[in-house]
Formats: C-alpha cells, sequence, structure tokens
C-alpha cells in the first residue's frame, strides 16, 4: 500500500519507514501516526520483514505533533477525536524490533515517536527536546513519562519546564540514545545494526524485547520473575538448541524461528 506521508523500501529483512513530510519538517499529524500505525501493524504480520528503521529526513526525525492542525481544536475535540492516543498505542505495541535512526530535530512528539521506539541511534546532528511549554500545553504522547525514565526526573524537567533542546552528546551521555553516529552514516548504521537482530531468533528477540519492556511497568521482582518464566519457555525452543550446539561445535547458528 502506497502512503502519504512515509517512504517505505525493505532491505533484505530490514523494513525501512521515512517519514516523509518535508514541508513542514515531518511534523505529526493524523495522517502520519495513523499511516505509521498501520505501516507497523503490517510491517509485524510480513513474515519478510525481521526489523523495522524509522527515520527522517537529515534536518528532521520529527518537529513535533502537527501545530497548525492541532490549534484551533478545543478540549472536546481533543478527548473525543483519535487523534494522537489510539494511534502511539498501536505503534507502541509493534511486536518486532523497532530502531528510531535520528538526525537534526527531535521535538514534542518527535522526541516522543523516538522514545517510543526499542532504541535510539542519533546523529550527530540530532537535536532532542520537548518545546510544548512553549505552546501552553505538554507533552501529549509520553514525553513526561518516557523522557523522565530516560535521563532522570532533573533533566526531564528542566527539559520539559524551559522547552531547551538537548544535543546528540548530552543525549548519549545522559542515556537517552544508544549511540552517537556521524550524520551521513545514520541510515547505514541503523540498517547494519537491524541486520544484526534479524539474524538472531525471532522469538528470542521478541522475548528479549519484551522483558525490557516490562523494566518500565513492574517492580524489580516482579521483573526478574517475568524474565525467569520467559528465560525458561525459550528451552522449549529449537533455536535453543540451535543456537548452544552452534556454539559448541564453533560455527555460526541457523536459526529458524522454532
Ligand atoms: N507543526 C506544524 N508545522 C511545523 C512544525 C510543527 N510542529 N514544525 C515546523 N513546521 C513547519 C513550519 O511551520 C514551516 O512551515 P512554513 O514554511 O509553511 O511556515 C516549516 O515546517 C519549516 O519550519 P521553520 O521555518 O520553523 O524551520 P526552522 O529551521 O526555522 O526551525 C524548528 C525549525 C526549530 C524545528 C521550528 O520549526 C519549530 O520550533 N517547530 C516547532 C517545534 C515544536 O514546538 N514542537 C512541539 C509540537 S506540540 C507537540 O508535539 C505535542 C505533543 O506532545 C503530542
Amino acid at each position: 500500500m502506497a502512503y502519504k506521508t512515509l517512504l517505505i523500501e525493505i532491505k533484505d529483512s530490514v523494513e525501512l519507514i521515512r517519514l516523509n513530510r518535508p514541508e513542514a519538517l515531518n511534523a505529526l499529524n493524523s495522517e502520519l501516526l495513523c499511516e505509521l500505525a498501520d505501516a507497523l501493524g503490517k510491517a509485524d504480520l510480513d513474515p519478510k520483514v525481521r526489523a523495522i528503521v524509522i527515520t527522517g529526513s537529515e534536518k528532521a526525525f520529527a518537529a513535533g505533533a502537527d501545530i497548525k492542525e492541532m490549534s484551533e481544536k478545543s478540549y472536546a475535540d481533543m478527548a473525543t477525536e483519535r487523534l494522537f492516543a489510539e494511534d502511539a498505542d498501536r505503534i507502541v505495541a509493534t511486536r518486532k524490533p523497532v530502531i528510531a535512526a535520528v538526525a537534526g530535530y527531535a521535538l514534542g512528539g518527535g522526541c516522543e515517536l523516538a522514545m517510543m521506539c526499542d532504541f535510539i541511534l542519533a546523529a550527530d546532528n540530532a537535536k532532542f527536546g520537548q518545546p510544548e511549554i512553549n505552546l501552553g500545553i505538554i507533552p501529549g504522547i509520553g514525553g513526561t513519562q518516557r523522557l523522565t525514565r530516560f535521563v532522570g526526573k532533573s533533566k526531564a524537567m528542566e527539559m520539559i519546564l524551559t522547552g531547551r533542546f538537548m544535543e546528540a552528546e548530552e543525549a548519549e551521555r545522559s542515556g537517552l540514545v544508544s549511540r552517537v553516529v556521524p550524520a551521513k552514516k545514520l541510515i547505514e548504521e541503523a540498517l547494519s545494526v537491524a541486520d544484526k537482530i534479524a539474524e538472531k531468533s525471532a522469538i528470542s528477540v521478541a522475548a528479549a524485547k519484551e522483558a525490557v519492556n516490562r523494566a518500565y511497568e513492574l517492580t524489580l521482582s516482579e521483573g526478574v520473575r517475568f524474565e525467569r518464566t520467559s528465560f525458561q519457555g525459550l528451552f522449549a525452543t529449537e533455536d535453543q538448541k540451535e543456537g548452544m550446539a552452534a556454539f559448541m561445535e564453533k560455527r555460526a547458528p541457523q536459526f529458524r524461528d522454532k
């Protein structure tokens, strides 16, 4: 299916999704969010796809929710329309691994979208921020919760109360992004990381993603118990036998997702 706001390519077993509203620095309007949720849902069901990379342009991953679309909305509109919540929930529900490859601005909803992904690779020109306070609102798709979990209360509070941007180097130091790479190499690097994940057993990748995500939802002892059960369950898979046999036979494993 062709989307109006996304460009999609499948490279080997990795789906590369480019946000494509250059005239608005990829601002997330309701159409883009709906298309992105749809594309991720389809990628989840597509056996050819084993990992997903979401990116924007060199200037902007996404400069936030679309202010022009939102400016005349009432409380009743926001409370009753589909606009953000439902599509954001569908994006977060993606079961396959999703990497955000962020160059340029990741602001407001753009920063929130990057944080909904499993991890963020940043170009050296990336700028993260939650500047909603300058518009008389607050972050609306998880920014107050996720940024605080990533970088801690003090930095999140300062960024959200002042609207200041964080450069890539500070974002890496603060734990918001996994790595910073030169802007020109961002896509190549993101695809290479996604390829590495795509080589693993899809069963253990899904289990690992789910277990790490539980760390944000559960107490430590509940999370450790969840992990233990999932770990034990993986011993029922052929891929566990294959992975361990390959180690002992000093060869590369051939996972079959079984
Ligand atoms: N919504 C709609 N349009 C946007 C936009 C946004 N969030 N961000 C940029 N644009 C548009 C601009 O209006 C402009 O279009 P026109 O030429 O038609 O006026 C075009 O993109 C280029 O933008 P600029 O001319 O402003 O580019 P710049 O390089 O001078 O500045 C910028 C770049 C600092 C990112 C600036 O565009 C900016 O501050 N954008 C808004 C950032 C923001 O406040 N984001 C939060 C949005 S609210 C939100 O996200 C709520 C939520 O949590 C869900």
